[in-house]
C-alpha cells in the first residue's frame, strides 16, 4: 500500500481536513510581486533582477535597509505603523481566504520574504524590540501568524526556511524553536524549506537536500510536516514518507514539467488519483486503474 496516496487527516478549529494523498504542489507565484526584498523585481524571463525607482520599481519595505546585492536601491526600514499596516494587510486577506471557504492556508515565512527576513539575523538588523535577541527576532512573525489564526478556523500553517546556509544566520535550532511556538499558537503543519535570504548562502544541493531539516523539525515538534526540494521520483517521495521524515511532500518544478505527475505517481506506486471524466479515457496500459472505478461506454 502507497503512502503517498494514503489520505492524511489535518486537524483544525473548524473540524479536521482529510487529504485525498500527500503530494502538494509547491508554492510557485514569484513571478507576482511581493512586499519585500523580492519585491519589485523583473519576471525571472526578464533576468529577475530588481527594479530601480527610476524604472518604475515600487518603494519596498524591510525590517532593516539591507540591499541584497551591490548597487540596488535598499528597501526602507519598516516603523511602528507599517507593521501596524502589514499586520491588518495579513488580517485581511486571511478574513478573505475565511470568507471564501478556503479550507487550508499556508503564511510565508521562508525564501526572504518579509517574515523570514524579520526571523533572519542577517536581514533584520533592527535596534527596537524587533531585532537582535531570538525572541524579538519572532516577535512579528508569530504576531502575524496569532493574528491570522484568530480569523482563520481551517487548517492553518507556515512555510519556514530552516536555515539561511549562511554562518551566523537563522539556522536549524532557531527554526525548531520557532516551530514549537507556532504550535503553541495553534499552526496545524509546517512546511521546511530553506535559504533565500542573501546571495552569500552556501547550499548543499542535491536530491531531497531540505529532507534532513523536516525530519529533525517533525521529530521535535511533532506537527504534520511537509518535505521539500529536489524531490522528483515517485519512489523517493514514497521512501520518504515510508522513513517518516516527513507527512506531504511539496514538488515545484517537477509539477511545472510534468503536471500529471502526480497520475505518473500512482501509476508507479498502485495508487488511485480523481480526474474528470473528460479524462478517463486517456489512460496507457501500464496506468490502467489509477482512476479506480470510472468506467466509460461507447456505443
Ligand atoms: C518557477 C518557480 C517559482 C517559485 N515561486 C515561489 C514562491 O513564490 N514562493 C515560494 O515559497 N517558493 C517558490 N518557489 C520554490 C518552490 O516552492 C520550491 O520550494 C522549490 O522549487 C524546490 O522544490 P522543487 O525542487 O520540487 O522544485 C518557486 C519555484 C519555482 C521553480
Amino acid at each position: 500500500m502507497s503512502l503517498l496516496f494514503t489520505p492524511l487527516q489535518l486537524d483544525s478549529p473548524r473540524g479536521s481536513l482529510t487529504l485525498p494523498n500527500r503530494i502538494v504542489v509547491a508554492p510557485m507565484c514569484q513571478y507576482a510581486c511581493h512586499l519585500d526584498g523580492k519585491a519589485s523585481s523583473a519576471q525571472p524571463w526578464h533576468g529577475g533582477m530588481l527594479i530601480s525607482k527610476a524604472q518604475g520599481g515600487w518603494d519596498t519595505v524591510a525590517p532593516s535597509p539591507v540591499h541584497l546585492l551591490e548597487g540596488e536601491d535598499p528597501p526602507h526600514e519598516i516603523d511602528a505603523a507599517g507593521l501596524v499596516a502589514i499586520e491588518a494587510a495579513f488580517v485581511k486577506a486571511a478574513q478573505r481566504a475565511q470568507a471564501m471557504g478556503l479550507e487550508m492556508l499556508e503564511l510565508h515565512g521562508a525564501h526572504g520574504y518579509l517574515l523570514h527576513e524579520f526571523l533572519s539575523p542577517i536581514a533584520n538588523q533592527r535596534q527596537d524590540n524587533h531585532g537582535g535577541s531570538f525572541a524579538n527576532r519572532t516577535r512579528f512573525p508569530l504576531q502575524v501568524f496569532k493574528a491570522v489564526r484568530e480569523v482563520f478556523d481551517g487548517v492553518l500553517g507556515m512555510r519556514l526556511s530552516a536555515s539561511d546556509w549562511i554562518e551566523g544566520g537563522w539556522n536549524l535550532e532557531e527554526t525548531t524553536e520557532f516551530t514549537h511556538m507556532l504550535k503553541q499558537a495553534g499552526a496545524n503543519f509546517i512546511h521546511v524549506s530553506s535559504g533565500g535570504i542573501s546571495p552569500q548562502q552556501k547550499i548543499a544541493i542535491g536530491p531531497g537536500y531540505q529532507v534532513p531539516f523536516a525530519k529533525h523539525i517533525k521529530h521535535a515538534v511533532g506537527l504534520p510536516t511537509i518535505a521539500v526540494g529536489l524531490i522528483t521520483e515517485p519512489q523517493q517521495a514514497e521512501d520518504v514518507l515510508k522513513a517518516d521524515e516527513a507527512d506531504m511532500v511539496a514538488l515545484g518544478r517537477s509539477f511545472l514539467y510534468k503536471p500529471r505527475w502526480g497520475w505518473e505517481a500512482a501509476a508507479a506506486l498502485g495508487g488511485k488519483v480523481q480526474a474528470t471524466s473528460q479524462y478517463w479515457r486517456s489512460l496507457p496500459r501500464e496506468a490502467a486503474g489509477i482512476f479506480g472505478d470510472a468506467k466509460i461506454g461507447m456505443r
